[in-house]
């Protein structure tokens, strides 16, 4: 049995909800045959896909990181503006294949608009230089008379696309980067960058590019350019064959946090920085299985387990984490997944859409009192290197809550990763009474016999109930490897 304390006078953090971000790339068919349509010649109006949108829309994506990823290391974004037909075919020299430019930063700031979604745009720092990205953010927000913002009246809007939201280049650190630049190097030329792209437009927010939050690149990046940005990116991508490292490798994540905390706060003090930059996690996913140019990786339950179990760590340190780009929404390394006739949800698709629509304004402290998990975890196996044997012992059940800004409604997300075997879970809210019925709504793997809408894409059995809490307690049976969302209102006093 496990019993979780959550202690609403014990906030973490406000939940920023751009941790709910998504992240598109030109890459394969996310977005050409993802987000729109196959069917369409250069002279066409490109279709949006309505089956995507609709699934999209319910996984509440906040904010979307745009054009890449690694092909934003060699996009020169003024191909993608203006007359369809106009538009010069490139080589995707990140992911092979040719690109139209059909899909640019006005269909992006139109697609942003049709998700609510906010616009974030990874600059070229590969091939790309200081004075396009310039001239991009002038296209973008600028709200005089000028070459550039006219360019964008005339194409798309009046008003500016006001985008907020800038990152500095895209895995600079990486061979397999267009463009890439040792850690001194980076710190230079962004600091360049930075200086001048708030010059073009002050309100701007930038995000430096790290790498795993603990690496040496991490820290002279942090070190260099901590008064000069927003954020600091990190990105992670975990997955194995094997069950146990699979559903845990998700708690890299917390020693990623920690240690680029650690060097921020250090930075941050001896620089006398006032307001230094918090965490983006702008690319996170399970991956492991796929490694060419469209990334179609087929995802089974255990992949859910480790989606609930990366959100349940952003919520419970979302004093740091500000943000988080789910890499990637359609097609390649994603949740959605289309054929010509359909989109369908893969299993990740769930955690993150309950997540996301359940959680509240304020994480609090959840604390797990129950069985550790007894197995072994194979230490580099598979794809990544991370080891994680030594953030054990990890609990059965994984937690996370949040409240509402006057505690009057709680929302707490779970994950039991056992294997075989349902766990009580016993929900103890202190010093509060609950009242009326908590609302419980539970996602396992499939188990009906229902013909799939497309054959290789697993299913998911997903039960709304009910459940009566007895003063300040609530019990629930989590069946084994499940995931749940519990939504309860306190008593009024
Ligand atoms: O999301 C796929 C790729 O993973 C991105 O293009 C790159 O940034 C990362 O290595
Ligand atoms: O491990 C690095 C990643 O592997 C690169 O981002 C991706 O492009 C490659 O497949």
């Amino acid at each position: 049995m496990t019993r979780i304390a959550v202690d609403l006078e014990r906030p973490i953090g406000r939940l920023n909800r751009a941790v709910f971000g998504g992240f598109i790339e030109h890459l394969g068919r996310c977005i050409y045959g993802g987000l729109y349509a196959e069917e369409t010649s250069p002279a066409d109006e490109e279709i949006v896909r309505q089956d995507v949108l609709d699934l999209l829309q319910e996984l509440r994506i906040s904010i979307l990181r745009w054009p890449g990823g690694n092909f934003a290391s060699t996009y020169h974004w003024a191909d993608g503006i203006g007359p369809m037909a106009l538009r010069p075919r490139r080589r995707n020299i990140a992911w092979g294949g040719v690109e139209s430019n059909h899909f640019g930063t006005d269909e992006f700031i139109a697609y942003c608009r049709r998700l609510a979604a906010e616009p974030y745009i990874c600059l070229n720092m590969g091939n790309g230089s200081l004075a396009e990205a310039m001239a991009w953010v002038e296209y973008c927000n600028g709200a005089e008379s000028t070459y550039w913002s006219d360019k964008r009246v005339e194409n798309a809007s009046a008003s500016p696309h006001g985008v907020r939201w800038w990152g500095l280049g895209n895995e600079m650190y990486g061979e397999w980067q267009v463009g890439a630049l040792s850690a001194e190097a980076y710190v230079s030329e962004a600091t360049r960058w930075a200086r001048a792209l708030r010059m073009v437009d002050p309100d701007i927010r930038l995000v430096s590019c790290g790498m795993n939050g603990w690496n040496d690149w991490d820290r002279v990046v942090i070190e260099g350019l901590a008064s000069l940005v927003d954020l600091h990116s990190v990105h992670l991508y975990t997955g194995s064959a094997d069950y146990w490292t699979n559903v845990l490798q998700p708690h890299q994540a917390e020693r990623a946090i920690a240690a680029a905390k650690a060097l921020i706060e250090r930075t941050a003090y001896v620089k006398r920085i006032a307001s230094p930059p918090r965490i983006a996690y702008d690319e996170w996913n399970v991956w492991y299985r796929t490694d060419d140019g469209s990334l179609e990786e087929r995802y089974d339950f255990s992949d859910a387990l480790a989606i609930g179990t990366y959100l349940n760590i952003f919520v419970r340190n979302c004093d740091w984490v500000r943000m988080a780009n789910w890499a990637q929404l359609v097609n390649a390394i994603a949740p959605i997944v289309t054929s010509s006739r359909v989109a369908v949800a893969q299993p990740i698709y769930y955690p993150f859409a309950l997540h996301a629509q359940g959680a509240l304004d304020l994480a609090v402290d959840a604390h797990v009192y129950g069985p550790n998990i007894d197995a072994k975890i194979l230490e580099g196996a598979g794809r990544w290197p991370h080891r994680i044997t030594d953030l054990a012992p990890f609990k059965v059940i994984d937690a996370a809550a949040t409240v509402t800004e006057d505690h009057s409604r709680l929302a707490v997300t779970l994950v039991n990763r056992a294997r075989e075997s349902a766990e009580l879970v016993e929900i103890v809210v202190r010093g509060a009474e609950l009242s009326g019925e908590a609302r419980v709504r539970t996602v396992t793997s499939e188990n009906s016999t229902e013909v799939r809408r497309l054959p290789d894409v697993e299913g998911v059995s997903l039960e709304d109930s009910e459940l009566e809490p007895r003063g300040s307690l609530l019990t629930l049976l989590l069946p084994p490897q499940s995931f749940a969302l519990v939504e309860a209102e306190r008593a009024k006093t």
